[in-house]
């Protein structure tokens, strides 16, 4: 029974079981005043969306990124389905990307007939390639959508140049990138909108969540609507009309009180949240200096200019074969490591729905050899991870 247990739980559950110690890739964390706000949506009887918690969480992220408006969203996908239509993306116009992201950074604009276009990244940050991105733009090009892997920014003095240049618009994909900063800027609240993730696997959580960052006061209005199945009500829970209709498109975008209420135990604790999982990427970041040094793996490489969330640590191998040998070496000790995406432009979706622009080499070399560590809240076992890497 126990086997059974460990067997379905391995990712998500950590404890003894005998002698055998199984660290999860990941493991979400609670501040514990999740519980007494749920209680209290419950016992405002307001449970649809918008109530006191949504907007504790609004006024939260306003602050706290300096964004013009933010909209919770039931996730992060749903949040960039937003931006896609906030931009007006039409059939046939051209999205560019980098390939190596979570499908949805694609997807949401593909819902709207779009194609994505995909340039390669840096081999330093592994985000999208700036200068790669001004020989991709074409007469249908729309927008960009750089996206902060790991947390860690994207060049965007660069980028918003460059859409500036040419009249386009720049969407945020900051999934990972929750108090994480550009030149002192919170990452999402750079381009013309900016898209966060709440997700379990994130590192300030509601379950499922999101969150669009409206930086362009042009689309706070419509983003009301679409967010509202089309209709103003927002506009009638103000008092500003005294009856609410149809007047866009638009569908079912944002999350119950349930939901806000649990995000808004996180984002109070989103400080202590981010400095607990510095310590442990600087613990991990310090045990595998020597190994970096012997020429077995690379380190992540954060420019100065950028303060990242520790929201992931990964190392890179020197080839596919010698990560394999290492997931399999941690997994016999009981430690989840894992791999990421599979490269878009690689993928069935990517290859019936984009194109690829240019080279992928570094998109396809990188993604082959990174190696996502375990790094949750709560976890003392950075050392006996890294000595487990090689013996
Ligand atoms: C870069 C990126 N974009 C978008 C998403 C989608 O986020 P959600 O699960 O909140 O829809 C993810 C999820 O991991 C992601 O990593």
């Amino acid at each position: 029974m126990a086997g059974m247990v460990l067997a379905c739980n391995i990712h998500i559950t950590w404890y003894l079981w005998g002698e055998f110690l199984v660290i999860p890739f990941n493991r979400p964390y609670m501040t514990g005043n999740e519980h007494m706000y749920i209680d209290q949506a419950h016992s405002n009887r307001k449970l649809a969306g918008d109530g006191m918690f949504t907007n504790n969480c609004h006024n939260w992220l306003e602050i706290n990124t300096d964004s013009k408006k933010a909209l919770l969203t039931h996730s992060c996908t749903a949040a960039l389905e937003m931006a896609a239509i906030l931009a007006d993306i039409q059939p046939g116009d051209e999205v560019i990307l980098p390939s190596y992201t979570f499908v949805s950074t694609a997807n949401a604009f593909v819902l709207r007939g779009a194609v994505p276009v995909f340039v390669d990244i840096r081999p330093d940050t592994l985000n999208i390639d700036e200068k790669l991105i001004e020989a991709a733009i074409t007469p249908r090009t729309k927008a960009i959508v750089p996206v902060h892997y790991a947390g860690v920014g994207c060049e965007m003095d660069t980028i918003m140049e460059i859409a500036g240049r040419h009249d386009l618009l720049v969407i945020e994909d900051a999934a990972q990138a929750v108090m994480s900063t550009y030149k002192g800027r919170a990452l999402g609240s750079i381009g013309h909108m900016g898209a966060y993730s709440f997700h379990e696997t994130k590192n300030v959580i509601s379950g499922e969540g999101g969150a669009l960052l409206i930086n362009d006061e042009r689309f706070i209005e419509r983003a009301e609507v679409i967010r509202e199945k089309g209709t103003n009500r927002s506009r009638f829970y103000r008092g500003e009309v005294d009856k609410y209709t149809w007047i866009d498109i638009g569908s079912s975008y944002l999350p119950s009180e349930i939901i806000a209420a649990f995000l808004w135990a996180q984002l109070q604790d989103a400080e202590n949240i981010t400095a607990e999982r510095l310590k442990i990427w600087d613990e991990y970041h310090y045990a595998l200096a020597d190994f970096e040094e012997q020429g077995r793996l690379r380190r992540p490489i954060i420019p100065e200019h950028i303060q990242h969330n520790a929201h992931m640590y990964y190392v890179l191998l020197n080839s596919l074969d010698e990560r394999t040998e290492v997931i399999d070496r941690l997994k016999k000790r009981g430690i989840n490591a894992v791999f990421h995406y599979v490269p878009l432009h690689s993928a069935p979706g990517g290859m019936k729905f984009g194109r690829a622009h240019g080279s992928m080499k570094h998109t396809e070399d990188l993604s082959d050899r990174l190696l996502r560590l375990p790094l949750w809240v709560g976890m003392h076992e950075t050392e006996t991870i890294c000595a487990a890497m090689f013996s």
